[in-house]
C-alpha cells in the first residue's frame, strides 16, 4: 500500500483536478484507489451531510465505495481558511480526528491512497491542539505524521517559481519525499513565457515532471471529461 499526499503552491492551483486525473489513470491501471481530503472548507448540506465538491469529485474517480465523509471527515460549510472557518462553527480541528479519519481510509486496503491537502503546505489548523500538546498545528504535520510521499501542483502563473521553490523547500525540510510535480495552468490565461517558465522548474525541482496541463476550455466538456482526458496524459512511472 503507497500513501501520496497532494499539495500545492497554492489554493486553486489544481489540486482537485490533477488528483482526480491520478487517481482515473491509476483505476485505469487496475488499481484500487482509495481517496482522503481530511479538511474542506465550502461545503453544502445534502441529506444531512455536509458536502465539499472536492470530496465529491474524490469519491466519483476513486474506486473503494467511500461515503463523502469518509471520504471528508472534516467539513466546513464557509469557504475561507478552514481554521478560521471551525472557529466560526465553534469547533477546533485535531490532528486525532485527521488521523483518525485516515487510519479509516487504510482500513479499506486500497493500493494506493490518494489525499488532497488544502490551501498549501503550511495550512494551519488550530492553535489549540489538545491532540497535539495544545501546540499549533498544520496539514503538514498530518503528512509529515503519516510519512507521505508529496506530489506538488504548480500553478503557473507569474510568482510560481518563488512558490514551487519553497513549498519544496519546506516539504523537504519536513523530512518527506516529493516524488514528482505537475506543471498545471489553472487559469484561462496562459502566463506569459510559459514554456520558459516550467524550463526553470524542471533545472530547479530535482523530481520529475510527471504531467504538463494547458487550460482546458472547451466549454462543450464536462469537467468530469476534462479530467478523464487529463489522466491519459499524466506519466505514471513513479507509480509502478
Ligand atoms: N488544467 C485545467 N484546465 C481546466 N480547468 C482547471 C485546470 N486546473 C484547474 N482547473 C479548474 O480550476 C479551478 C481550481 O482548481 P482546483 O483543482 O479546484 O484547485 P485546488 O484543489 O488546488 O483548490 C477548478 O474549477 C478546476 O476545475
Ligand atoms: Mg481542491
Amino acid at each position: 500500500m503507497k500513501n501520496y499526499f497532494i499539495t500545492a503552491t497554492d489554493t486553486d492551483a489544481g489540486k482537485t483536478f490533477v488528483a482526480s486525473a491520478l487517481i482515473c489513470a491509476l483505476v485505469k491501471e487496475n488499481k484500487r484507489i482509495a481517496a482522503y481530503k481530511p479538511v474542506a472548507a465550502g461545503c453544502q448540506e445534502q441529506n444531512g451531510v455536509l458536502v465539499n465538491e472536492d470530496a465529491a469529485l474524490l469519491a466519483f474517480f476513486s474506486n473503494c465505495n467511500q461515503d463523502i465523509p469518509s471520504v471528508n471527515p472534516i467539513a466546513l460549510i464557509e469557504a475561507i481558511a478552514p481554521h478560521i472557518a471551525a472557529a466560526h462553527a465553534d469547533y477546533e480541528i485535531s490532528l486525532g480526528e485527521i488521523n483518525n479519519g485516515f487510519e479509516e481510509v487504510l482500513s479499506l486496503h486500497a493500493d494506493i491512497n490518494i489525499t488532497e491537502g488544502a490551501g498549501g503546505w503550511r495550512l494551519p489548523l488550530s492553535f489549540n491542539d489538545a491532540t497535539y500538546n495544545n501546540q499549533p498545528t498544520f496539514l503538514s504535520d498530518f503528512a509529515k505524521a503519516s510519512k507521505q510521499d508529496v506530489i506538488l501542483i504548480v500553478n503557473m502563473k507569474l510568482g510560481c517559481l518563488n512558490h514551487a521553490l519553497l513549498t519544496y523547500q519546506a516539504i523537504i525540510a519536513d523530512g518527506l519525499n516529493c516524488i514528482a510535480w505537475v506543471a498545471n495552468s489553472a487559469n484561462v490565461e496562459p502566463m506569459s513565457n510559459l514554456k520558459e517558465n516550467i524550463a526553470s522548474l524542471e533545472k530547479l525541482l530535482p523530481m520529475p515532471k510527471i504531467a504538463q496541463f494547458e487550460y482546458f476550455q472547451d466549454t462543450a466538456m464536462s469537467l468530469h471529461e476534462k479530467i478523464s482526458v487529463a489522466a491519459k496524459m499524466i506519466d505514471l512511472t513513479p507509480f509502478k
